[in-house]
């Protein structure tokens, strides 16, 4: 009798286990958003969330095998409250997964809390050199770049095309600082000189003052990080003070990705780099760029692959453990050895999480950043200051 009762009592229990794995395996996982959808990068945050819905969408509503359910918080790139926005989508929205952001500044916020919390991070563009640097952990990932890296191949661009001189403008943040770094890394490699690094703080744009000192210093030739609606203004203030005519001005691409509707003819012919471009041949591209423009009525740009693809890596991480997110180390091997097939090309990640990846020189032709060659190959940040 005894025996009997413990046999039934196990087998109870096995089955109530088994209901309560499929019922945790039928539930949504929710995905917490954090986006800038006001400010200067608005567009930005609009774009990374379209890119990703239309991955889901492709996937038939799930990523390995189970539904998404969202929760957005609009970040507005302001780093002061970061940190309480990612908290409250851990403890209040009890989040299982964070993606998020633009901003570098608050990326890092994010960074932090996703390596105390241990909460899966997937970062979509935000390019700042630490969360895969220093604070990089086994549960943060990145499908974008670092600043270092478009950075990193327009020294060596610059260089080639003769220049000796120049002068750096930017953004007195993380991304603008790190953007700058990179690029002055591979030019001064070869001899290139800085002149003077410009500054003003995140987003103003008061450009004139700088542009005045820049036709002072006569520099050969200007790089750049700006991005969103400031490098709009920017690059339509350097056109109209005639200074495109004398100094040529380069970036990283971020000045004219997603930009060149509003910056118009101002644009033409800027030359930048990046890991993203126009023009593309890959299949890939191809039919992302169709089901893209099908959807939003919009062309893609950078911020949209990075967003698709951070949907990618993450079907990837949940397919491999047949969606049980009980099973993270499982999870994580399976992401940190993806091979992404994106629009950009197919990438893999770096020992920091990180992709490794062609970076494109550009040149803006009209409305597009047509492509004109891989300016640097499979480029790997160097992942400087990671212990994982
Ligand atoms: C950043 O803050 O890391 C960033 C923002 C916009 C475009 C690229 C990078």
């Amino acid at each position: 009798m005894e025996r009997r009762l413990a046999a039934k009592l196990a087998a109870t229990a096995v089955a109530a286990a088994f209901a309560g794995g499929a019922a945790a395996q039928d539930k949504a996982v929710k995905v917490g958003f954090m986006l800038p959808y006001t400010g200067t990068f608005a567009a930005l945050g609009n774009a990374i969330e379209n890119g990703f819905r239309l991955h889901l969408q492709e996937q038939g509503g799930k990523l390995g095998g189970r539904a998404i359910e969202f929760v957005r918080v609009d970040d507005e790139s302001d780093p002061s409250k970061a940190t309480d926005n990612v908290n409250k989508l851990i403890r209040r929205d009890q989040v299982d997964v964070l993606v998020g952001t633009v901003h570098s500044g608050v990326a890092m916020a994010m960074a932090k809390v996703a390596k105390e919390s241990g909460t899966l991070l997937v970062v979509p563009n935000a390019g700042a050199d630490a969360v895969t640097g220093p604070m990089c952990a086994p549960n943060i990932f990145r499908t974008s770049f670092t600043n270092w890296q478009p950075g990193y191949a327009m020294g060596e661009v610059m260089a080639k095309r003769g220049h000796k001189t120049a002068v750096t403008i930017t953004w007195k943040y993380a991304a603008g600082d790190e953007s700058v770094k990179g690029f002055k890394e591979s030019f001064a490699k070869v001899g290139g000189k800085v002149l003077k690094d410009l500054t003003l703080p995140f987003p103003n744009v008061e450009f004139q003052p700088l542009l005045t000192e820049i036709a002072a210093l006569k520099p050969d030739a200007v790089y750049t990080f700006f991005a969103g609606g400031g490098a709009v203004k920017f690059v339509k203030d350097y056109a109209a003070a005639g200074l495109g005519k004398t100094i040529p001005l380069y970036g990283a691409g971020f000045l004219t990705d997603g930009t060149l509707e509003a910056q118009g003819d101002a644009a033409n012919g800027l030359l930048t780099t990046l890991h993203y471009a126009d023009g593309l041949t890959n299949p890939k591209d191809k039919a992302f760029r169709l089901a893209y423009a099908k959807t939003y009525k919009l062309q893609p740009d950078v911020y949209a692959v990075q967003g698709y693809d951070a949907a990618q890596l993450l079907a990837i991480g949940l397919g491999a453990v047949k969606g049980d997110l009980g099973k993270r180390d499982a999870m994580y091997a399976a992401m940190a050895k993806a091979r992404i097939d994106s629009p950009r090309g197919a990438f893999t990640l770096s020992p920091s999480h990180n992709p490794v990846q062609d970076i494109y020189l550009r040149k803006v032709e009209g409305k597009a950043n047509q492509v004109q060659s891989v300016a640097v190959k499979a480029l790997a940040d160097p992942g400087r200051g990671c212990r994982m």
